[in-house]
């Protein structure tokens, strides 16, 4: 039998989400808990005063003090070749694509500059307790190999894809139907189901795709079992009104999809601000997802996700920091952020309804739940220690909390890369923050 790994420390994970079972009964705190791990998976997860006596004695416990151990974060939606452009100053989408995001995806033909901006992204990623992400390559094949080959070294577990994009874009970043297709199978064949890795096929947008591309994309989802199909979806209005034009005879932005049979269990769709009753519908009924991705909808004036509508719909919803458009790699601001959009909808987002959407939400969004999400037996251990004295206003802040509502919503509201201390992956320390 191999060696168990004993982490004490306080433990905080989602058991269902808050809109189904109430807050109270949504998540599972042990204020002084044992994660116990063997293989890279959970063994179980307890009050430490119940599971110390039974442990081996040649376990050595690692102690967290100070500290709230969660399951690693999940993020539902990024671009890793926008990594080096984010922060950038733009109008509005299509003209903030064409000015700084497409230019700097044409970099991508190199692989050995896809290489070094996959290592930049992954140690983003790990520095703020970001276990898992459904990510975007560019239309290059290369960068999709860069980028597993570096998620296979750190045994992550990891979902991307190459971009299809045949239209609507400079010929330096088109691909064909059929190449797009062909290349997308060869990196199936390669990389889909290798350890923890799997792929998306990633149509930008309908906008940049033609009826034929769409078709190709829908050809791979039928021929693999387990795919993910991954893209953009109602984002922004002047790209809904385009939609329009570009497609005359479908009834709404959903239904170009929905009509290519890109629909279903395993599909996600970044932003669907712009969503009328019929779209969510058609969502729910399809076991589709979105992704909320607020710090990209607020800084590229998109507008604000309706998470309330969604759960009304039953609507599966992770979240997404959507870099380079979003401005953070963290989940605890983008977080923060997606409280703020409840706020200005007229809705407070519950601290235990923000853990789920970072972890067991994006999971359940992602059909993942099964391995990821929380702290049950058998999952991957990924997790994350936060850290509760993390910067000197944090530490303090923490010291007025009355509960544990109230610290982690200040946390989460204050928290960034400097509250995450330590980042697991599979059982092993995959980033280790720095003595500050
Ligand atoms: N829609 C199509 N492409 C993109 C992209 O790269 N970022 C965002 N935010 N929206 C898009
Ligand atoms: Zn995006």
């Amino acid at each position: 039998m191999s060696s168990i790994q004993a982490f004490r420390g306080a433990l905080l994970h989602s058991l269902a989400d808050p809109a189904d079972v109430g807050d109270a009964h949504s998540h599972e705190y042990f204020a002084d808990g044992l994660l116990l791990v063997q293989d890279g998976k959970i063994l179980q997860a307890g009050p430490a005063a119940d599971l110390l006596p039974q442990l081996p004695a040649e376990v050595a416990v690692q102690h967290f003090p100070d500290a709230l151990l969660c399951p690693g974060f999940i993020d539902t939606h990024i671009h890793y070749p926008q990594t080096g452009m984010i922060g950038a100053y733009g109008e509005d989408l299509l003209h903030w694509l064409n000015t700084y995001t497409f230019p700097v995806e044409a970099q991508f033909a190199d692989e050995a500059h896809a290489a070094e901006v996959a290592e930049v992204f992954l140690k983003e990623l790990l520095r703020n307790g970001t276990t898992t992400a459904l990510v975007f390559g560019t239309v290059h094949p290369q960068s999709v190999d860069a980028f597993f080959s570096a998620a296979q070294a750190r045994d992550l577990r990891m979902i991307a894809g190459k971009v299809l994009m045949d239209r609507n874009a400079p010929d330096y970043l088109l691909d064909t139907p059929e190449s797009g297709y062909a290349e997308s199978k060869a990196l199936i064949e390669r990389w889909h189901g290798k350890g923890r890795l799997h792929y998306a096929v990633t149509p930008r947008f309908a906008p940049t795709s033609s009826p034929q591309q769409l078709d190709q994309a829908a050809r791979l989802l039928r021929e693999y079992p387990d795919l993910y199909l991954h893209t953009h979806l109602s984002e922004n209005v002047k790209e809904v009104e385009w939609i329009k034009a570009l497609f005359p005879e479908r009834t709404s932005y959903l239904d170009v999809y929905d009509h290519h049979g890109l629909l279903g269990a395993r599909s996600v769709f970044a932003h669907g601000i712009h969503l009328c009753d019929g779209e969510c519908q058609r969502l729910a009924q399809t076991g589709s997802a979105l992704s909320f991705c607020p710090t990209s909808n607020l800084f590229i004036g998109s507008g604000l996700f309706d998470l309330a509508k969604m759960e009304q719909h039953g609507v599966r919803v992770g979240l997404g920091t959507d870099v380079g458009g979003g401005t953070s790699f963290s989940q605890l601001q983008t977080l923060a952020e997606a409280y703020k959009v409840g706020q200005l909808r007229g809705r407070q987002t519950h601290p235990f309804k923000l853990l789920h959407l970072a972890t067991l939400g994006g999971a359940k969004a992602l059909y993942l739940d099964d391995q990821l999400g929380n702290f049950l037996p058998g999952k991957d251990a990924d997790f994350v220690v936060l850290d509760l004295k993390a910067t000197p206003l944090i530490d303090y802040r923490l010291q007025q909390s009355n509960s544990l509502e109230e610290t982690l919503f200040a946390l989460i509201t204050l928290g960034d890369d400097r509250a995450i201390r330590a980042t697991y992956a599979a059982g092993r320390c995959v980033h280790q923050r720095e003595a500050s």
